[in-house]
């Protein structure tokens, strides 16, 4: 199959071209802002079933062109601006990426009549779940940060297009990624680099947030699955059925690390900051088969042990626009 893959040079477009790549022909288009990165896609470089085409899903022209040129038989659309402490400082371009680059892929893809086309979207549209249950794929979207009411935005443009167009969408609600390629903004890459750098480790607020994390690796089989699988118009919740409060995931990365306890530092609380993110993921259990497989214990260590191999790559992607953000996200907390 011919998938066009949107956001390829990204922390999780990357490791899902990386494993589609040896089975698909993949054609991966990037803008490559901050958080795109080749080096990422090193191993499948010149590889015959991969292309990239550099270009921004905004610009209607450049999105058309690419379309026109490979001729994809399926889309999955993950390119965004994902990060949300920076929607909250800048949120403009992460409504135009999230929301009317999606819009443009969504309308690219009607033209040319894609026989699949897979929306990667959060459980973060969900809003933070303080009920005893776990939020399954017909819970309300009751967003709270730019980033995660354009990701609620565009959820919905996408589903209208299956209602309205017959168009064969389907979505993806996924929960907190990690592991390799993970760019230092994030939760765990951001403790483990500081702390492999012995710098401080910012917690929010009281640090008792709730994420349920997920191997990036069982991400990319979920969204193949539903490649394969998933009903036309239908959602699917991505869970990696392992919720901690930020205080434990950091715990134990000063345990793996070997470093103290006296790095972790209180900082200010994330303004709008979820209490806690639960979802249920039988739906896609039992409709595809897929199950997340990594156990949290064993992905961390790996990823942990990535970091170590890759200091390289972190003190590239550490350069001088980043040290700008992290004084404008932390300097005032
Ligand atoms: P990322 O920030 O690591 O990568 C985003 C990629 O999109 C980058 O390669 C970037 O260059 C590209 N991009 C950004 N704006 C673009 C534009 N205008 N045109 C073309 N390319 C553009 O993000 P990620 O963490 O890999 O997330 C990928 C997708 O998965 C996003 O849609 C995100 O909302 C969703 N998601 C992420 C998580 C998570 O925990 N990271 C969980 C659930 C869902
Ligand atoms: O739930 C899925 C979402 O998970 C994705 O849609 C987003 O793209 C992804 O960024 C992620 O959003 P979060 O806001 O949950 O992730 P982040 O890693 O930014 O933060 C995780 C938790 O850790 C959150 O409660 C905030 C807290 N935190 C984060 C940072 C960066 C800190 O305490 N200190 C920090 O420095």
């Amino acid at each position: 199959m011919k998938i066009l893959v949107t956001g390829g040079a990204g922390f999780i477009g990357s490791a899902f071209v990386r494993l589609t790549a040896p089975v698909h022909s993949i054609v991966n288009l990037d803008k490559l802002t901050y958080a795109g990165n080749l080096d990422n896609l090193k191993s499948i470089e010149g590889h015959p079933n991969y292309t990239f085409a550099k270009a921004d899903i905004c610009d209607a022209a450049a999105v058309e062109a690419v379309f026109a040129e490979h001729k994809p038989e399926a889309v999955v659309h993950f390119a965004a601006e994902s990060h949300v402490d920076r929607s909250i400082l800048s949120p403009e371009p992460v409504v135009a990426t999230n929301f009317m680059g999606s819009f443009q892929m969504l309308e690219a893809a009607k033209r040319h009549g894609v026989s699949r086309y897979v929306h990667v979207s959060t459980d973060e549209v969900y809003g933070s779940n303080d009920e005893p249950h776990d939020a399954d794929e017909s819970w309300p979207l009751i967003a709270s940060s730019p980033y995660s009411s354009s990701k609620a935005g565009s959820d919905l443009l996408a589903l209208s297009y299956y209602k309205t167009y017959k168009m064969p969408v389907v979505v993806t609600r996924a929960s907190n990624n990690y592991g390799p390629y993970q760019f230092p903004e994030k939760l765990i890459p951001l403790m483990i680099s500081n702390a492999l750098d012995d710098q401080p480790l910012p917690i929010y607020g009281d640090g008792q947030q709730v994420r349920d994390w997920l191997y990036v690796d069982d991400h990319c089989r979920a969204i193949l699955s539903v490649l394969e699988k998933g009903r036309e118009g239908e959602v699917y919740n991505v869970g990696g059925s392992r919720a901690l409060a930020n205080l434990d995931v950091v715990h134990r990365i000063l345990e793996i690390t070997g470093k103290p306890e006296s790095l972790m530092v209180r900082v200010k609380d994330r303004p709008g900051h979820d209490r806690r993110y639960a979802i249920t993921s039988e739906k896609i259990e039992k409709e595809t088969g897929w199950k997340a497989r990594m156990d949290f214990e064993v992905g961390l260590k790996a990823t942990v042990d990535w970091y170590v191999a890759n200091r390289e790559w972190v003190s590239r992607v550490k350069s001088g626009a980043y040290r700008d953000y992290y004084s404008q996200n932390y300097g005032a907390r």
